[in-house]
């Protein structure tokens, strides 16, 4: 008989259904790489259960439950719909605090407190709707950290089984607003913890206490975060918990990201046919009204527009390389400031620099096939994706060494890492890069090693798999 271990997995987003951020990529991708690990001796009934926001694509919605929750004097009811992903159970969960909020996240903190809390604890609720017990509950940032403070409380009060629990972390410093409030009018209350005190309100430190394993999305974030530079406060709280925090990174779905088989590329190629990439740069400067310069090194921003990205020290580098001869596009939406730093430096350049202030995820894939560098001066970067799409599609990430970026970019090998977020630094390495790329020769060999890179989801859910396998008590 295989031994199965159900997991309920919570995330804000996944693709295909709603995508915002880098969330959504790893929703979509880590619950399929963790089913397609069973095997003659175990199972992984991985389910996947999202909010029903407005925004959702989906048709096939079965309805599988209908429940209420008390909320103070009075009661929330819960829709439960299913659908199958590729064989895999995913669940919706709707009611009146998700429909009230029309984005996935909103600019409104108490919307996104009501919903988010909702939605982690109808989420618990689930397993006696379908009649399906999780032996792991994973949940995923702060918007559905409240699952694992729910879970831990009710089996305190009603004595009911531990469900084994993990949290992942993809960005600590959203941690979720003070929800104490909303928490009471559900019935649960503040528990003792040993959290800083301002941190005991908020879904994602009460998500963490609450947690058997916290999860980092990089081995190096996991390590930075025990660090107050990059802890948001957190640092003592993760110094005691240091034995039940790990690094896993994350993969990269390989088959969409693939510049052999992408139809969003004009040429397609692959490893043993990297003389097929330059059509794709000409293309590329045609579609941007760029000078059609085969030689000159054309670098991308492929990137949300937020200071985490550390953009402003892209934006002040290319503005003090006046001298060299390089071409610049910039795709990004996000803090209206940034984006308009980016249209403003346009202005400056307007036959070196292209600026696209939108969400285009074809002309992206354009950009890692048809540019030569992408700049990720990340201020802290959890894992990041872009970097390894980058590589894959033949073109070099300048990063700095944070996190995940850290972990996937070997310095002179696939690509330039450098040390401090400062624009100097960052143009030290970008001249570095002018040299190599100078080389033809040299410069291929980085390219190929970047495309040969395992950036595969298999080995990441391995890892938490074996996590899985510590925690089931
Ligand atoms: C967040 C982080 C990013 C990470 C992603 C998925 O967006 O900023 O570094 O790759 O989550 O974990």
């Amino acid at each position: 008989m295989p031994k199965i271990i159900n997991v309920l997995f919570l995330a804000a987003e996944a693709e295909p259904f709603v995508k915002v951020g880098g969330l959504g990529d790893v929703a979509g991708s880590l619950p399929h790489a963790l089913r397609s690990l069973s095997n003659a001796d175990i199972t992984l009934d991985v389910r996947l259960v999202l909010p029903y926001h407005p925004v959702v694509k989906s048709d096939n919605l079965r309805p599988v439950g209908i429940f209420a929750l008390q909320r103070g004097d009075a009661e929330i009811q819960v829709e439960v719909f299913e659908t199958l992903l590729n064989g895999m159970p995913v669940y919706f969960i709707g009611g009146d605090p998700i429909r009230a909020n029309g984005s996935v996240y909103s600019s409104d903190s108490k919307l996104d407190a009501e919903k988010y809390t909702f939605f982690s604890l109808a989420a618990l609720e689930l397993p006696r709707q379908i009649n399906w017990l999780p032996d792991v509950i994973h949940a995923n940032d702060w918007h559905t950290a409240l699952s694992l403070y729910g879970s831990l409380t009710k089996t305190w009060e009603e004595g009911v089984r531990h469900i084994a629990s993990v949290l992942t972390l993809h960005n600590l410093p959203f941690m979720g607003p003070d929800v104490s409030a909303i928490l009471e009018s559900y019935g649960l209350k503040l528990a003792q913890t040993d959290l800083p005190d301002w941190s005991r309100v908020m879904p994602s430190p009460l998500g963490l206490w609450a947690s058997d394993a916290i999860v980092a999305v990089s081995p190096t974030y996991a390590k930075e975060i025990l660090q107050p530079e990059y802890s948001c406060g957190l640092d003592d709280f993760f110094q005691s918990r240091r034995e039940t925090l790990h690094g896993i990174i994350n993969g990269l779905d390989e088959v969409s990201f693939n510049p052999a088989e992408d139809s969003a590329l004009g040429v397609n190629f692959d490893i043993t046919s990297l003389e097929k990439r330059a059509a794709n740069k000409g293309l590329l400067q045609e579609r941007l009204g760029l000078p059609r310069e085969s030689k000159t090194p054309l670098l991308a921003m492929v990137t949300r527009m937020d200071i985490q990205k550390g953009v402003d020290l892209s934006f002040t580098a290319l503005k003090s390389m006046k001298r060299s001869n390089w071409q610049a596009v910039i795709l990004g939406t996000g803090d209206p400031k940034l984006e308009d730093a980016a249209l403003k430096l346009q202005a400056l350049f307007p036959d070196r620099i292209n600026v696209q202030t939108r969400y285009d995820a074809g002309l992206a894939r354009q950009i890692y096939a048809g540019s030569d560098m992408l700049l990720m001066p990340s201020r802290y970067e959890p894992c990041g994706l872009s970097q390894m799409i980058a590589m894959h599609y033949g073109c070099i990430p300048i990063v700095r060494a944070a996190g995940g970026l850290n972990d996937t970019v070997i310095h002179g090998k696939t690509g330039f890492v450098f040390q401090k977020a400062h624009h100097m630094s960052l143009m030290a390495a970008i001249n570095s890069a002018f040299k190599i790329y100078a080389d033809p020769e040299k410069w291929q060999t980085m390219q190929r090693v970047g495309m040969a890179q395992d950036f595969s989801w298999e080995n990441s859910a391995k890892k938490y798999l074996e996590l899985y396998q510590s925690i089931i008590k």
